[in-house]
């Protein structure tokens, strides 16, 4: 009997500690405190192996076509460089501020489909969205075959090539997604953080009484 009953001790004892942990609130979730070294490698095993899991059926087309690296090009100087920096862009501040930090691809050339089903689907626990949501894989491909290229490529190079980027692609506007979004419910059933209380009466009140005053002085210095 005790056979029995010792698993559910201490999956009991695992579930109190899972929430005294929770509702203690000592975890830091700042993005400015890196992990422990323990979390980091448990989060690299397991995506190491998802990824590789789902490389077997794809099958990179020929990457060497010009028109292909600069469509891939283009693309990439709009939505990537924030994050992954380009040919001569020594650092951005978006970039900076992120964890994990986005790998530096100017640096080395990601292996094709690695690079493809990343791009395409993005990766929890990072801030890499799912480029797939709004992009066909030829533009995926493309931006995987650029990114080959990319190591070994000038300022001068990378500017030439995107010259035209502003050109009709409309990153710009609101993405608009080639099927239903499947995406919606899953966002409105996810837990809501509280609102924040209203502010106190007392700071309402400051508020009220500052705000024409500070106007006020505004206007003033308009006027002036
Ligand atoms: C908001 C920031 C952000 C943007 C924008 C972004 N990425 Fe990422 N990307 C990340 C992060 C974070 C990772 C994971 C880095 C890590 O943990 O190694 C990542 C990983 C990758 C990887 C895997 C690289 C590796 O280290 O193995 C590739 C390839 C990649 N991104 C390509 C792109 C491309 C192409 C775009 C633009 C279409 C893009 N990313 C846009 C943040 C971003």
């Amino acid at each position: 009997m005790r056979f029995v009953y010792a698993p559910i001790f201490w999956i009991v004892i695992a579930v109190i500690a899972f929430f005294a942990f929770a509702f203690s609130g000592i975890h830091q979730v700042g993005a400015d405190v890196p992990h422990w070294s323990i979390t980091w490698h448990a989060i690299g095993l397991v995506r190491e192996h998802a990824v590789e899991r789902r490389l077997a059926d794809i099958k990179p087309p020929p990457l060497d076509d010009p028109a292909l690296i600069r469509l891939g090009a283009e693309h990439y100087s709009k939505m990537c460089t924030g994050c992954h920096l380009a040919p001569g862009m020594g650092r951005s501040e978006l970039r900076d501020g992120l964890y994990p930090a986005p790998s530096n691809l100017t640096r080395f050339a990601p292996a094709p489909s690695e690079a493809f089903w990343i791009i395409k689907h993005g990766l929890k626990m990072t801030v890499m969205p799912a480029w797939g949501l709004t992009h066909d894989d030829h533009t995926i491909w493309a931006m995987v075959a650029y990114l080959q290229k990319q190591p070994r490529m000038s300022a001068a190079e990378f500017h030439a090539l995107t010259a035209n980027a502003s050109a009709g692609e409309g990153h710009d506007e609101a993405p608009a997604h080639p099927r239903p979004c499947p995406c919606r419910h899953r966002l409105r059933r996810r837990p809501r953080l509280r609102p924040a209380p209203p502010p106190a009466r007392t700071d309402r009140v400051a508020e009220t009484r500052r705000r024409p005053r500070a106007a006020g002085r505004a206007g003033n210095r308009l006027m002036s």
